[in-house]
């Protein structure tokens, strides 16, 4: 069996779209061909497809199907921008889902038929997921270069091959520094209520022979505590332009955690995540999930009938929490205003 270093959990076939079922791992790996971008929003509300760029790549190729599906009818423009609407909506933190859906908008309106724009965004869904890999590789090393040469690695929720084009960003980081002949100790949270780390991390670190532990999250402090871990290492679904990251539930608190302990704390992603016109994490929205994610475990009713929850999806760590954000062009430190800045200009920080 391929590594999971190797696996593309996002494929385009014979015109339809097709995705890994994310739900049904580790213990069965199948697969969905949609050829219908409002299939592919319910998929990603859903959960077939998770992951904040794995969502944003999804959303490019939902995109080109809305299109082709548009392009028959004289007002596919208008068509085009209520698809964008629905895509837009299936969830809301991950920034990376209304980046690439509305790079697919401009996309179309720059050109002047609809045959050109079918054509336009089929290819530009397949850049983004080309290209996603490739930045991953790149970030990938940025920050391997800030790992110890050996040690235990904390990290949450899933961020590898699985929740972007291929290789992962955190996930990535990780790989890198594997690559480069580090000896690393992965702990990874199992990240309840939907287990991503369980389930899904795990899978891959399994597949790729990568030494690790599994933990239930709650045990992160301990394991700090016990001088396991010398680096915490996490992904993110939106980062303000001051730094503060919205990751999944469970981030903020391993954050705090890695500053008590004085363990350095990385945020690992792509640029694409940074929103720019969100000062702030204040005003990111929190994606709340049905309340039976957390009533039940793994499929089994484990909490009182009828007992209320909250079950928020993410939560935003402080900036000032944070080590640094490795991103595809370098690295950013505090200050991040100014770095994420820079970064995305072009000038490379390391
Ligand atoms: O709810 P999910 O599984 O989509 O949440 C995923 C995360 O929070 C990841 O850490 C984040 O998207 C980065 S993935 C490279």
């Amino acid at each position: 069996m391929s590594s999971a270093d190797q696996i593309r959990a996002i494929r385009w076939e014979e015109g339809q779209l097709c995705l890994l079922d994310q739900r049904l791992l580790p213990q069965q790996e199948t697969w969905l061909k949609l050829s219908d971008y409002r299939a592919v929003a319910v998929a990603i509300r859903q959960m077939v497809v998770r992951g904040a760029p794995a969502i944003g790549i999804t959303a490019a190729y939902a995109m080109a199907l809305a299109v082709r599906e548009a392009s028959t009818h004289t007002d596919w423009q208008a068509r085009l921008l209520s698809a964008a609407d629905e895509i837009k909506a299936a969830r809301p933190t991950a920034v990376n889902l209304a980046w690439a859906t509305d790079r697919q908008l401009a996309l179309a309106q720059s050109v002047s038929t609809a045959g050109q724009a079918v054509a336009a965004l089929l290819q530009a869904a397949h850049d983004l997921l080309r290209d996603d890999i490739a930045d991953n590789q790149r970030l990938g090393r940025y920050g391997a270069e800030l790992l110890p040469a050996e040690g235990g690695i904390l990290t949450h929720c899933n961020t590898g091959s699985l929740a972007t084009g291929g290789y992962g960003t955190a996930l990535g980081v990780i790989r890198a520094g594997i690559s480069a002949g580090k000896q690393l100790h992965i702990y990874a949270d199992e990240t309840r209520p939907w287990l991503q780390g369980a389930r899904l991390t795990a899978w891959e670190l399994q597949k790729d022979g990568i030494p690790f532990h599994l933990h239930a999250d709650s045990a992160a402090a301990y394991l700090m505590q016990q001088g396991l871990i010398h680096a915490v290492i996490v992904g993110a679904d939106r980062i303000a332009a001051n730094g503060d990251t919205a990751n999944k539930i469970g981030t903020y608190s391993l954050a705090v955690l890695a500053q008590y302990h004085q363990i350095p704390f990385y945020v690992a992603a792509p640029l694409s995540t940074v929103d720019f016109a969100m000062p702030d994490g204040g005003g990111i929205v929190i994606e709340e999930r049905p309340a039976a994610e957390v009533q039940q475990c793994a499929g089994h009713v484990v909490a009182p009938e009828g007992v209320e929850v909250r079950n928020p999806a993410f939560d935003v760590t402080p900036a000032s929490l944070i080590t640094a954000i490795i991103t595809e062009r370098g690295v950013a430190r505090p200050g991040f205003p100014v770095a994420l800045q820079a970064l995305a200009a072009g000038h490379m920080q390391a």
